[in-house]
């Protein structure tokens, strides 16, 4: 195996360019992309695909969309922190909590967590005019971020994008389209994102998100009834949309979910397609005319049913005596195995609860409803007023937090799709009301559903509370409490969470000097045959940092063994198919070097450039896949 020196990746989807050369290697020649070939293979295959004009094109354009981007192919610059303590039940929860700005952190996650997703919903800024936003930093997103953190609002993080601005859509835009684009890649084939938003931005989103998305793969636009309105010119508005698409529609099954039981007629009009045939009901079939009714010859309108013998009487709810009818009978095969004893299921896979006559003797079926397809209208799930209402309970102050989602919507939404052991990712998380949802959900059927969600450090004018990241953490917190207090019945629930916080590299290597300063590039170069760790940076701040880079998820077992004086970090998921081994010691001994061979081979292997000799570069690269820094 070869040793190579880790590096950041150039973009963030390097593995696109390798996929179209794959598809299309004739187009590659010298490694170099040819569009006049690539044209003529596309056009070779007889589609109709290739666009001629290239001056006028289908598709929303803006100014400021190239740069958007080249935001979302941005590799990472930075790098998650854990920040012990700061959540609660750390050692139990896969519940993740990201503090920082939510573009650099899906680049961050984008190796470990890609496919990984299953629900993406997000609540960003709809743009109203008072909205404040993130403005993106391109040369250094993660260095910008930090010297604003903590800063207020206007001149710190996120800063005002008037109606009046000038670029008032494509402010909003730029800073939306790179966040869709990179969040994509972290859903699962067959996840799902949700998008509110309100009609401020919410043609531009479709059109975008057909764009990112697919048009084939919208599922709906939602529209979410918010019970009250607010004037607003001729009409009074009184709806948001949420906007659902499939990462690949092919691969979602329908939804399914909804209570209740189906009630119809089991009846078909006579036909040549249906025709009539006979049928023996029991003795004891519920038939709900009144006691002593009895019915004779044919009955029915268009569908009719025709006596063939015994008798029809009703006593006590049910037929006194079996009777055979005749009849053009719309699920026979069913009514066979129901009224043989044995469990029926229809096509769709609903239970058949029971046959009966109604009090005009037509037959019905009752079915369990186990499969339908939700209304695109959602109601009664309350406004942001009792999203407001849902914080005052929790927090016991009002205004907290401005506009909150309802925890009904929230729960509708994920019913729909969110299982055990799959994520939802909230990147605009607010006041946290997406975990408090996941968390509700779990109680209510002993559930593993888990959350990611990711809030800036935005300060805030609160005494309590610093920055809205910390209103989230504790909303968690208190929800969590909350909880407990309502059922303290000991069941195993993951009711915690893990914090980190978007920092910049441990790894010295990755930031590479830009500046003209000789000096300054020759300190630079100085550390570097140094050391490629930074002084301040942590052990396992570093094994993280690696960790991510090399796409081991956040949940990996951790340990670290100590072997010949040497410390070795050994990281393993389930996921992933070899481990991770890492080892930050000056010098790599002779001994740990053929431990690592026997131990854990075919796994990756990263240690400090100088640490190894070239004999145990050539020894450890035959069975593992090994990187310097
Ligand atoms: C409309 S609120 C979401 C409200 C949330 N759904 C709730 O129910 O509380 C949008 C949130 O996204 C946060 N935000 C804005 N830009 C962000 C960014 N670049 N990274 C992370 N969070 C951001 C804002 O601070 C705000 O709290």
């Amino acid at each position: 195996m070869p040793i190579e020196e880790l590096k950041r990746p150039d973009r963030i989807d390097e593995d696109r360019i390798a996929k179209l050369k794959e598809l299309f290697p004739e187009a590659f020649g010298d490694g170099k992309l040819n569009i006049e070939i690539l044209k003529d293979e596309i056009e070779g295959l007889n589609v109709n695909l290739i666009e001629d004009n290239t001056e006028e094109y289908y598709g929303l354009q803006w100014v400021g969309k190239k740069e958007a981007r080249k935001l979302a192919l941005l590799p990472p610059q930075g790098t998650l922190k854990y920040k012990k303590g700061d959540g609660i039940n750390e050692s139990d929860t896969k519940n993740l909590f990201f503090e920082g700005d939510n573009l650099e952190i899906l680049r961050i996650l984008q190796k470990s967590y890609a496919n990984r997703i299953k629900v993406i919903y997000i609540d960003p800024p709809y743009n109203r005019g008072e909205d404040l936003i993130y403005k993106d930093d391109y040369k250094d997103p993660v260095e910008k971020y930090l010297q604003k953190t903590g800063q207020m609002d206007e001149e710190g993080l996120l800063t005002s994008n008037p109606k009046d601005s000038g670029r008032f859509h494509a402010n909003w835009l730029n800073m939306i389209y790179p966040r869709l684009k990179v969040a994509k890649n972290l859903l699962k084939e067959d996840g799902v994102i949700f998008v509110s938003i309100d009609h401020n931005e919410m043609a531009n989103l479709r059109r975008i998100m057909d764009e990112i998305f697919g048009e084939e793969n919208l599922l709906s636009e939602l529209i979410w009834d918010l019970g009250t309105g607010t004037q607003a010119g001729h009409f009074v508005r009184a709806h948001e949309y949420i906007l659902v698409y499939a990462k690949n529609k092919d691969k979602l099954p329908n939804f399914s979910g909804g209570e209740g039981t189906i009630e119809h007629s089991a009846l078909k009009k006579i036909s040549k397609k249906n025709p009539s045939s006979h049928f023996t009901f029991p003795k004891g079939t519920r038939f709900e005319a009144v006691d002593g009714t009895e019915l004779k010859g044919e009955w029915g309108g268009s569908e009719k049913t025709f006596l063939i013998s015994g008798r029809m009487i009703a006593e006590n709810g049910v037929l006194k005596e079996s009777v055979t009818l005749e009849a053009g009978w719309a699920m026979k095969g069913q009514m066979e195995q129901w009224f043989s004893g044995k469990e029926t299921f229809d096509s769709k896979g609903q239970k058949v609860l029971e046959f009966y006559f109604n009090s005009s003797g037509v037959l019905k079926y009752k079915k369990e409803r186990s499969v339908v397809n939700p209304p695109s209208i959602i109601k009664d799930v309350g406004s942001t007023k009792s999203g407001s209402q849902t914080l005052m309970d929790l927090f016991g102050e009002n205004d907290v937090f401005d506009f909150p989602k309802p925890i009904a919507l929230m729960k509708f939404l994920l019913r729909l799709i969110l299982k055990d052991n799959e994520y939802v990712l909230d990147f605009f998380a607010g006041s946290g009301t997406t975990a408090q949802a996941v968390l509700e959900l779990n109680r209510e059927d002993l559930g593993k559903r888990r959350f990611m969600l990711v809030q800036l450090p935005v300060k805030t004018n609160l005494e309590k509370y610093n920055t809205i990241a910390d209103i989230t953490k504790e909303r968690i917190k208190k929800s969590i409490e909350h909880l407990s207090r309502e059922d303290d019945q000991k069941v195993i629930l993951d009711e915690g969470f893990v914090v980190y916080e978007l920092d910049k590299t441990n790894i010295r290597k990755w930031e590479g000097y830009e500046g003209e300063n000789l000096n300054v590039l020759n300190q630079n170069l100085d550390l570097f045959t140094s050391t490629s760790i930074i002084e301040e940076a942590n052990d396992i701040d570093v094994v993280t940092e690696l960790m991510l880079s090399q796409g081991f998820p956040l949940d990996s077992s951790v340990k670290v063994i100590e072997k010949s004086s040497n410390s070795l970090w050994i990281a393993q998921h389930e996921d992933v198919p070899f481990p991770l081994v890492v080892c930050l010691d000056g010098k790599l001994q002779v001994e740990t070097g053929r431990f690592l061979n026997d131990e854990y081979g075919k796994g990756t292997f990263i240690c400090l450039d100088n640490a190894l000799s070239n004999e145990q570069k050539i020894l450890l690269s035959e069975s593992m896949n090994v990187k310097t820094i």
